[in-house]
């Protein structure tokens, strides 16, 4: 080691910091990376996956010296590949410059590999293939297991076994589901340790990527005028709201075997009520976050079938066309239990949030498609406006929405005075209507949490004890739902969902937004 390590040196008096010795190895890595999407053929990879890649390097985020690799058992050469994922490109705004000529760039630093999820002998051919593009450069290795979760294991025992990075680091992003409970979740992290470390381990939830998720931190801790009323003492409820207006069309048979719960609320939702609800960090560093997050989760009141209503999607026809119901998908079994609507009723028991429900509702094939966090705040006290002029403002109280999709805004509902000589009130939005506000495009969060993960920036990811305290909130529920064959509520296929909601906000005294 060098002899300055750890010591500090005097300069003309005052005391200064060693300079920290260099890691030579990381270093020389830093411009280089390669990444190999396992599971290439599939349908997160081309939709999602390969695009962000894109997307990142026509924006230069990209170190200067990538490889992309596609990896699945479909025989496949490189120039099928490039084809098949030329087609999910695109060029984020239209008419950019030069898209097309980078648009080949790219595709020719693409390259495949076909092989079998299991062997280590395919995992070693591709890492002589890594080993030729990386010239004998140290580099690192970023693998991408965009496959289904039976094969997690296999793959990162094959893939840390025989085709890490000699010199460089080696990481791995795993995208959900991360278990069905807290056992499988519990056991699938055992085996993921056996051969990584979880520094190694990057554990994806897309809505963390997304741009008004990633806000939530700076509208809470870089405004003054929100934090102070971030509690019991100004805000009556929070909901979560996810809903989309179509059913499973061709994932059926993943979606059957988890569920709404699984699907959307134990992860997506819960990660944006994590940080809504949170206490502020020692600093924006990954692990004072994540750190706060899991104090949150593990704050939470176990969810009771009491204070849950589940509903399933049926056939509907409107305006002469045809919806499907869920147990219309083939590959749904008849009879099929499994919701595709849920909502819930959560708590914290903390000295903030003590008494607030944090209600939220999830579905699938419901009129409309979108994603938003309300707050609606307590009523004025006093009631000046009702006294002197039969206003009641306790039925327009402030509001705050997130808009996370479509159409990103945060509007803040406040009451206004209509202009004129009478003395009449209104309820008006302040509006930051992202499309006015930002023209650029907001890019998919599939980038952000793409170019995190090559930084090592973890703070976007989900760490295994959060992961536990996620799971240990609804773990009871959906298995209480599955012993007890709970039976969904129907609901028509493109409707506002089961009329239970309505019931449950009620005995909450909340009207969903
Ligand atoms: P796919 O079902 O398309 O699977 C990806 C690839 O894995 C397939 O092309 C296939 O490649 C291989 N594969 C599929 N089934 C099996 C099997 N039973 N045994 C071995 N290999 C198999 O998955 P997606 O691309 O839809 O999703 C990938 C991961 O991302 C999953 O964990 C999913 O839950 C998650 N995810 C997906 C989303 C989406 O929108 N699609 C959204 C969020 C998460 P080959 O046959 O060539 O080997
Ligand atoms: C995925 C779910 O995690 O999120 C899907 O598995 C859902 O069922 C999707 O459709 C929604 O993501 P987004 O980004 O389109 O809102």
């Amino acid at each position: 080691g060098s002899p300055l390590a750890g010591a500090s040196w005097k300069d003309d008096g005052k005391e200064m910091p060693v300079p920290k010795v260099p890691d030579i190895g990381s270093q020389l890595a830093e411009n280089r990376v390669s990444i190999t999407v396992v599971g290439a053929s599939g349908d997160l990879a081309k939709k999602k996956i390969f695009p962000a890649l894109f997307a990142l390097y026509y924006e230069d985020y990209l170190p200067q010296h990538f490889t992309v690799f596609g990896y699945a058992r479909s025989k496949l050469t490189d120039e099928e590949l490039r084809h098949t994922i030329s087609k999910t490109l695109t060029c984020r705004i239209d008419k950019r410059e030069n898209c097309s000529d980078k648009m080949e760039q790219f595709l020719q630093r693409c390259f495949y590999h076909s092989g079998q999820y299991g062997s280590e002998v395919d995992f070693c051919e591709l890492d002589n293939k890594l080993k030729e593009k990386e010239d004998g450069k140290i580099a690192n290795r970023l693998f991408y297991l965009s496959i289904p979760p039976n094969i997690f294991v296999d793959v990162v025992r094959g893939a840390s076994r025989s085709a890490s990075s000699p010199n460089g680091w080696t990481r791995f992003i795993v995208e959900k589901p991360f278990g069905r409970d807290s056992e499988s979740s519990s056991e699938l992290t055992r085996c993921l340790k056996m051969y990584l470390t979880e520094e190694q381990i990057f554990r994806i939830d897309h809505y963390l990527g997304k741009e008004l998720v990633e806000n939530l931190s700076v509208l809470r801790f870089a405004n003054l005028v929100f934090e102070p009323l971030w509690s019991r003492n100004y805000i009556r409820n929070v909901q979560l709201i996810f809903s989309e207006d179509f059913g499973t069309e061709g994932r059926g048979g993943y979606f059957d075997h988890y569920g709404i719960i699984r699907d959307i609320m134990q992860n997506h939702l819960l990660q944006i009520l994590a940080l809504f609800a949170m206490e502020t960090p020692v600093s924006l560093d990954g692990e004072d976050i994540r750190n706060e997050k899991v104090k949150v989760l593990r704050s939470m009141r176990v969810l009771k079938l009491d204070d849950v209503v589940v509903g399933q999607y049926k056939g509907h026809t409107k305006g002469g066309k045809s919806f499907p119901a869920y147990t219309d998908d083939t590959t749904v079994p008849k009879g099929s239990l499994t919701p595709t609507f849920a909502a819930a009723a959560l708590f914290i028991d903390n000295a903030r949030w003590d008494g607030v429900p944090f209600l939220m509702k999830a579905g699938k094939a419901l009129h409309r498609r979108g994603a938003e966090i309300r707050v609606q705040f307590r009523h004025v006290p006093g009631n000046l406006y009702k006294r002197k002029f039969g206003t009641d403002l306790d039925k327009a109280t402030n509001e705050l929405v997130i808009r996370v999709q479509p159409n990103e805004a945060i509007y803040l509902k406040i009451n206004n005075k209509v202009p004129g000589l009478s003395m009449r009130l209104d309820s008006s939005n302040l509006n930051l209507l992202y499309s006015e506000r930002y023209p650029r495009e907001i890019p998919d969060a599939y980038e952000r949490l793409l170019l995190d993960a090559i930084e090592g920036e973890r703070r976007l990811f989900i760490r295994s004890d959060e992961l536990d305290a996620a799971w240990a909130i609804f773990s009871p529920l959906l298995r209480e739902l599955e012993e007890k064959k709970v039976v969904p509520e129907l609901y028509p296929y493109g409707s506002r969902g089961p009329v239970g909601a309505h019931y449950l906000a009620a005995k909450y005294n909340v009207r969903w937004g």
